[in-house]
């Protein structure tokens, strides 16, 4: 269903596929942990392209290549790469291309990801494109909601923080709207969600609502989804120090907050999440990355026609 295919946006998946993605994920899961030698990758190339900074999604994609038995070539750092000599993105796709398998992108630019697998033949997936999309991560934020929670639909989910830059809380609405989860959108003003994407999230039928009130939203909701103020995102460094550390969640408010709230976070934290909020038995984050390992063996082995 997903052989040949790239990855580029959470809007391109029916029901079907990701059932089929989480499913894979599951059996890779069960595989690593009963220590089962996969080879479904031996032979293949995958290449990591990481032209801006990653722990978590860049790591987890080479662990789950190296799982499935591929080999990977990578560009951890843009200035050891020809973009540094200024190549276009194109030209070195296509160069790429000739040499690997599957092409796992991030990128800065907005659109990047569109570019970059127009210009190769093998399947691309975006590993997150400027403030656009993180397709890869909010398909393992639903994995963790579904091993979480055990239901992916009906929850009322929060989004707090950098909705406006946060490329994992663009993905994530649309997934969240296929599922009919009820969103509260949680920011500073100038930070709200893009007025595009809460309309085009609406004209699926999604609930939305929008606050500033941390508080009253946690109040009411299953899961809350913390994100990171993107400070490489702001033109203006004043206008980042003044909206830093605008919403701060600490045990004192979970222990005020709806009970049995799962706490999601893409990671890495500054300190909108205090770590006394670690110890809490639905503080997800850790597991949500420990996640991202099944679900990227998943996408690989399925873009690859591998499973
Ligand atoms: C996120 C990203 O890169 O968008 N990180 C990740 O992939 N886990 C979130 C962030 O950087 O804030």
């Amino acid at each position: 269903m997903l052989k040949g295919k790239d990855i580029i946006n959470t809007a391109q998946f029916s029901p079907q596929e990701l059932n089929l993605i989480m499913n894979t994920a599951a059996n890779f899961e069960k595989q690593v942990k009963d220590e089962n030698i996969i080879r479904n990758m031996e032979g293949q190339v995958v290449a990591t392209l990481f032209f801006e900074p990653s722990t978590r999604t860049r790591l987890s994609f080479e662990t789950a290549a190296n799982r499935l038995g591929a080999r990977v070539i990578t560009v951890a750092n843009p200035a050891s790469s020809s973009v540094a000599k200024g190549e276009s993105l194109a030209d070195t796709i296509r160069t790429v291309d000739g040499y690997a398998d599957v092409i796992v992108m991030r990128h800065p630019m907005k659109g990047s990801a569109q570019i970059a697998a127009d210009n190769a033949e093998h399947p691309f997936i975006n590993a997150g494109d400027g403030a656009g999309q993180h397709p890869t991560q909010a398909l393992l934020d639903i994995y963790t909601i579904r091993k979480e929670k055990g239901i992916l639909g009906g929850h009322t989910v929060a989004f707090v923080g950098d909705l406006k830059n946060g490329r994992t809380v663009h993905s994530l609405g649309y997934f969240m709207a296929l599922y009919r989860n009820k969103m509260i959108f949680v920011s500073p003003k100038a930070l709200r969600m893009p007025e595009d994407i809460s309309a085009d999230l609406r004209s699926r039928g999604a609930e939305i609502e929008e606050t500033e009130d941390l508080k009253k939203a946690l109040s009411v909701s299953d899961i809350v989804y913390v994100t990171r103020i993107q400070r490489e995102r702001f033109e203006d460094p004043a206008e980042y120090e003044k909206l830093k550390g605008s919403y701060i969640i600490n045990r004192a408010l979970i222990d005020q907050a709806k009970k049995g709230i799962t706490i999601l976070h893409p990671l890495p934290r500054v300190d909108e999440i205090s770590t006394d909020v670690d110890e809490y038995e639905g503080a997800a984050y850790f597991r949500q990355a420990h996640n991202g390992l099944y679900i990227r063996m998943a996408l690989l082995a399925l873009v690859s026609g591998r499973v």
